[in-house]
């Protein structure tokens, strides 16, 4: 399948070359019905700052594959219209190709078992701002009615200088092209703000990266510490997995203690 067709978009949502045929071929016709049903519906979110991705039980994996890659250009220019720099634009939308990349370790094939988490990016309320994302969204919890959810994209090592730079950059980003909705509160919920991790790598970046935030609770999330560590989805076979990393262990040995992995939901002042 032809891909230098789609070089342009491919460079805009950092697709690999493993994965610019499978996503070539998807382009290869017109959308289907299903496919502009999805369309549809994240046009009907852009500009509107959601605060939950777009899920369905019967979704098919390719619908979405291709209603993405044949969206993203309208977020582009949606984000150029707002006078948001190319490159953060392209930065933020940049999780479509990793999404992909990491779909392969997980399954061994090209997919995208994550494409829910990115109709958010499709809503134009997402940025990643160096290190990090962040998630212009209402709260009537805050004061000024409006919060910054973080996420933590894989991309190496998480320096504390990294996260420093990445919220500055974060509070004069949203404070110059959104002067409309003011934040002074980040919120992250992640298995990497289970105090337990802390705890036992407490001088760990990820451990730094937590004590940033006031932890507010704590869900059951069994699984999310297995996913992000290992990128495995569910529970079997544990004993198979490697143990070699300080952080492989500490997720192993919990389970193996008859622990449960949480969710810890935190906040900051920005
Ligand atoms: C968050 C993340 C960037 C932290 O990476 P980091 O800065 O290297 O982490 P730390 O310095 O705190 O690592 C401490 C130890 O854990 C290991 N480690 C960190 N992340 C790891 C991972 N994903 N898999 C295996 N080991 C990992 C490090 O190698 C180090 O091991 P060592 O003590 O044996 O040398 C990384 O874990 C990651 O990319 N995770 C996936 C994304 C994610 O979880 N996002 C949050 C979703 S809610």
């Amino acid at each position: 399948m032809e891909t230098s067709t789609h070089a342009e978009l491919f460079k805009l949502l950092d697709i690999s070359p493993e994965d610019a045929a499978e996503c070539a071929a998807l382009l290869a016709s017109p959308p289907d019905a299903d496919v502009v049903l999805a369309m549809d519906a994240m046009q009907g979110r852009l500009g509107s700052f959601p605060l939950r991705s777009i899920t369905a039980e019967d979704a098919s994996e390719a619908t979405w594959i291709e209603a993405l890659l044949r969206f993203a250009p309208l977020v582009h220019a949606h984000h150029v219209g707002l006078g948001i720099d190319v490159d953060i634009s392209a930065a933020s939308l940049a999780d479509v190709g990793l999404q992909m990349r990491i779909n392969r370790r997980v399954h061994g094939r090209f997919g995208l078992d994550t494409w829910s988490w990115l109709t958010l990016h499709m809503a134009g309320n997402l940025f990643r701002l160096g290190r990090l994302q962040f998630h212009l969204v209402p709260d009537d919890r805050h004061a000024s009615g409006w919060v910054l959810g973080v996420h933590i994209p894989e991309d190496g090592g998480l320096s504390p200088a990294m996260v420093d730079d990445s919220f500055a950059e974060a509070k004069a980003f949203f404070a110059h092209h959104f002067p409309g909705k003011p934040v002074t509160v980040a919120t992250c919920d992640s298995w990497m703000l289970d105090p337990y991790l802390a705890e036992r790598l407490p001088n760990s970046n990820i451990a730094a990266f937590a004590r940033r935030f006031t932890l507010d609770r704590c869900t059951d999330a069994a699984s999310d510490a297995v996913y992000f560590t290992f990128r495995q989805r569910g529970m079997q076979d544990l004993a198979k997995l490697p143990r070699n990393t300080s952080l492989q262990r500490v997720v192993l040995e919990r389970i193996d203690d008859g622990g449960t992995w949480q969710l810890g939901h935190g906040h900051l002042a920005l």
